[in-house]
């Protein structure tokens, strides 16, 4: 594996590679075994493989949990080098923003980036677009790798690739989950004991949704849902939601769309998780 923090050194050695298959899959590290699932199947389906670690600045809406993100390149380098990894790319603020953070490529997202996370975080999308396609721009891959985790994320990137017309597949990776079903994410590490004993709550409300939605409303089921996410001390839930996973509007009735899918926010103390199961997907695309 190279280790490689220039964008023009990358490009290129990727030069060079004409013709082959070039996977990417993009990361803010503190890598955890859902990130390598999806350098693994990265791996797998391409010829030559790249991963980036780049906290970008310009998705914290808060500089005190920019701050706090961890970083452990080290530790990442190594588990990339075990998956057989070919190039990580580990550029510094000034190689991915040359010309300052404000500069931004222009998308329209039909309000997507408004809704569920995007109320609870101002801008944080903007800053995701905003890094991905500036990374696209740079790798020029066949084939992008994005987690389920992050639903309205890889949502919002669709469509970027949609509207800006870019030559790129987005691969969707499923949730890696620890031992009791909590979705794996950096920031778990930061759960105290208490509050790490009785995080799998999300999923298994999740989970129960499967069974709720036979007898109950979506409004019923939610309630009950985040009734029950707020029942361990110290939990705040803030929002338990049934969407459209295609627009990410929130539906009423169980039959308003084919792809259904359910959505949660949670305050565990001070680390905020987020999980989300598929209630439906038919392969129609009607709504
Ligand atoms: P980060 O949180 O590091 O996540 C990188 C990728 O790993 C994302 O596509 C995310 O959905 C995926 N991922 C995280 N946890 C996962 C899990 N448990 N199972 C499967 N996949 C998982 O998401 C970001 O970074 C950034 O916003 C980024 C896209 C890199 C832009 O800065």
């Amino acid at each position: 594996m190279e280790i490689i923090t220039s964008v023009e050194e990358l490009q290129s050695k990727l030069t060079t590679q004409k013709r082959k298959k070039i996977g990417f899959v993009p990361t803010m590290g503190a890598l955890h075994s859902g990130h390598i699932a999806l350098v693994k199947k990265c791996i797998r389906e391409n010829d030559i493989s790249v991963c980036s670690i780049f906290v970008n600045p310009t998705q914290f809406n808060e500089k005190s949990d920019l701050k706090k993100y961890p970083r452990t390149l080290e530790a990442d380098s190594n588990l990339l080098e075990d998956a057989k990894l070919d190039f990580l790319f580990a550029p510094g603020v000034k190689e991915i923003y040359p010309k300052g953070e404000k500069s931004s490529v222009k998308v329209n997202l039909d309000g997507l980036d408004r809704k569920l996370e995007g109320a609870f975080r101002p801008g944080h999308f903007d800053g995701v677009v905003q890094v991905v396609h500036r990374l696209l721009n740079i790798v020029k891959p066949h084939k992008l790798y994005m987690g389920q985790k992050d639903f309205q994320q890889f949502t919002i990137i669709q469509k970027m690739i949609d509207n800006l017309k870019m030559k790129v597949e987005l691969v969707v990776c499923d949730i890696q989950r620890d031992f009791d079903g909590l979705a794996l994410s950096s920031r778990n590490r930061r759960l105290t004991k208490s509050k790490r004993k009785w995080a799998n709550l999300l999923y298994m409300n999740l989970l129960r949704t499967k069974e709720l939605m036979k007898f109950n409303t979506v409004e019923e089921v939610e309630n009950i849902s985040l009734d029950s996410l707020g029942l361990p001390a110290g939990f705040k839930p803030e929002y338990f939601t049934i969407i459209n996973g295609h627009t990410l509007n929130k539906v009423t009735d169980w039959k308003d769309a084919r792809y259904l899918v359910a959505l949660t926010a949670v305050w565990a103390g001070e680390v905020r998780l987020i999980d989300n199961v598929i209630l439906k997907k038919t392969k129609k695309r009607t709504n």
